[in-house]
Formats: structure tokens, sequence, C-alpha cells
């Protein structure tokens, strides 16, 4: 592919390479720390009788698990989309595609993204695009080419205020932006999903965005990727790092943000992702009430390096959840419910 580097490619190749190389996380931790599941000395269930097949969007989920929303826009982009869609083809998960914005604005650059329903032509496959972008001159027209791209069966809007603020010429005007979203849930034909970017839901957030008909939302909550961390070492100028900078320890930790969600909008299907490390913090995800469990920087690592570890990473999950639910007693991610209990 001809080596046309955009400044949104930029941004995303830096994005990659700071995530790989540098310290992101969240000065925050997910609160997930603080629960533990109920442990059942006599589960009274086979571990073979574990069922993590979840039915979403129309389609059936070997586990309740995602690749979060990362990459495209670039060459190094497609090479990453590609191996996480194989790994999703493989496993049977669920996966999220970067922000199509580069390639809305210049379709040469769709391949990138829609390298990933090459590779997993079946797969539960998300587009993805900056709400934002709806106060800004975007519409129906533009989540439609984002979905299209990809054949995708879910678009997903992220929110992140926090990240264009701290970023040099970022958006900044969210005016107006929960009617916009409204508009698109009423006359797009396949389900929205909204997800913040590793700062969390608030109750009001997730009342807001029931209202405006999503079918479910991603807390992606604070405790993992840290989006001001990453602003943190792509910035421009000292001022612009310090600003930042401020921001280590901002945002709703995941364990939170799933219960105000749970709370505030109980018919919203949650996604669970911010900072998710392993299947038993997805176990405990699932326990407080979330349908699916997210990982966007845990899975950037192992793509960096193959599909099999890509694989392999998914599988490691998938075992510890389902040695998670067979030590509660759990055959079904939903038997899981009210299984965790809060320690201190
Ligand atoms: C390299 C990278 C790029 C990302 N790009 C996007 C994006 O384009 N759109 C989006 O909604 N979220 C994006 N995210 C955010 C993730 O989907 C996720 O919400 C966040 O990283 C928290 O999950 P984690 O702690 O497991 O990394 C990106 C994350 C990473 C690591």
């Amino acid at each position: 592919m001809a080596e046309k580097v955009t400044p949104i490619g930029n941004r995303k190749n830096d994005h990659i390479r700071i995530n790989l190389e540098e310290n992101v996380r969240s000065g925050l931790t997910t609160g997930l720390e603080r629960y533990r599941l109920t442990h059942e000395a006599l589960p009274e269930i086979s571990l073979a009788d574990v069922d993590l097949k979840l039915p979403l969007f129309g389609k059936m989920l070997q586990a309740p698990l995602l690749i979060s929303s990362m990459t495209g826009g670039t060459p190094e982009a497609a090479l990453l989309n590609r191996r996480l869609a194989e790994a999703a083809r493989e496993t049977g998960i669920a996966m999220g595609l970067g922000s199509q914005r580069a390639a809305i604005e210049h379709p040469e650059l769709a391949g990138t993204f829609s390298v990933a329903r090459e590779a997993a032509p079946d797969a539960l496959l998300f587009a993805n695009l900056g709400a934002v972008q709806l106060v800004h001159g975007y519409g129906l027209e533009e989540c439609r080419r984002a979905v299209e791209m990809i054949d995708a069966d879910a678009l997903i809007l992220h929110l992140n205020p926090l990240q264009e603020a701290v970023q040099h010429g970022g958006d900044t005007d969210f005016r107006g932006l929960a009617e916009a979203i409204a508009g698109v849930c009423a006359a797009l034909e396949v389900p929205v999903i909204v997800k913040e970017v590793g700062w969390g839901i608030s109750e009001r957030t997730a009342r807001l965005l029931a209202e405006a008909g999503v079918s479910a939302i991603d807390v992606a909550g604070a405790g993992g990727t840290s989006w001001s961390q990453v602003e943190m070492h792509r910035a421009p100028d000292a001022f612009t790092r310090s600003l930042a900078a401020a921001f280590v320890d901002w945002g709703i930790p995941t364990a939170e943000s799933i219960r105000n969600v749970r709370r505030a909008a109980p018919k919203v299907p949650v996604i669970a992702s911010g900072g998710l490390r392993d299947g038993v913090e997805v176990a405990k995800a699932l326990a407080l009430g979330a349908r699916l469990g997210g990982m966007a920087g845990f899975f950037l690592r192992a793509a960096a390096e193959s599909t099999e570890a890509v694989v392999e990473a998914i599988r490691l999950v998938e075992a510890q959840l389902r040695v998670a639910m067979f030590a509660c007693g759990a055959r079904t991610p939903e038997e899981l419910g009210g299984r965790v209990i809060v320690d201190g």
C-alpha cells in the first residue's frame, strides 16, 4: 500500500507506538480489586458444563469477549486489524475497529479497516466513529458509510471530551450531542453502541444515552489505558504536556461505571471495558451486570506480535473466565449475576 501519511495517519501511528512503548496506565484502578466472587466449594457442576456462548445483535459469540475498538488508517494499523480479526474469527469473539474518520475523509484508506471483514467474514464486527463529529458536520450518511465499509453488525460512537480537550486542536464543542446521537439511533439500520475511551460513564450520562435510544453502553472506565497519558506523551510543547499530565487520576473507575449504568439505565445492555486484565476480572464485570468484557491495550500488545499471540491471549482469558465461573457454580454468564461480594 502506498505510504500516504495523513495528519490522522500520523496520529494513529503515534497512538499505537505510545501505547506499546510508554506507560499509559491511569493512576486509578478499575475498582474490581475491591470485589471478590463468591467461591463455592460445592459448585455442583462440572467444569465441562460451563457454557460461555452468548447471542448478541443477531450473531452467536463463543465467549462474552470483545476486542475493543483500536485502529485503522495506516499500513501498520491494517496489519494489526488483520491479526486481531483473524483471532476473532478463530475464537468466535467480537471485535471493534478503530475510528473510521480517516477513511471517511480519505476513502483510499478504507482497506485498512475492511481488511478485518475480509479476515473474519462471519464475526460480530463494530464500526467506530467519534460521536463529536455528529455536531461537526457528520450525519447519518457518514455513519452509514462507516457501517458499509466493514459490513458492520453495529456502530460504536465514542465519547472522548477529555481527550479532545487536552490535545492540540481537538474538537471541544460537545453541545447538542445527545440529541444528535438520538437522531442516529432512530434512523440507522444497525444498533448503535456508545462508549467512552477510558474515563467511564456517570449515572447522568447513562440516563441521557438511554433516552437517546442506544442499544448498548460500553463503559470504558478508568483503570486501564489513559488517553490523557497518551496525549501527554505526544504533546508538542511543555504547556500541553503539563495540561494532560494533571489528568492521570481522572475518571470513573470501571466497576463504578458498570454500577452507574445498571442503576440509571437498567434496560440498556452494558459492555464492560477499561483496564480489564484477565478472565477473573471479566467474570467480576459480568457478575456486576455486564454482558460482555472488552480489552484494548492487552490485545494490542499481542497483535504487535502475531495472530497466534492474540489467539493465545483470548484462549487464556476464556480459560480464566471458565474456571472462575466453575468455582462460583455458574454454568452461564447470566448465572454469575449476584455472585460478587464487596471486600472491605
Ligand atoms: C491504540 C489504541 C487505539 C484506540 N483507538 C480507539 C478508537 O479509535 N475508538 C474508540 O472508541 N476507542 C479507541 N481506543 C480505546 C479503547 O477502545 C478502550 O476503550 C480503552 O483503551 C480502554 O480499554 P483498555 O484499558 O483495555 O485499553 C483505543 C485504544 C488503544 C489502546
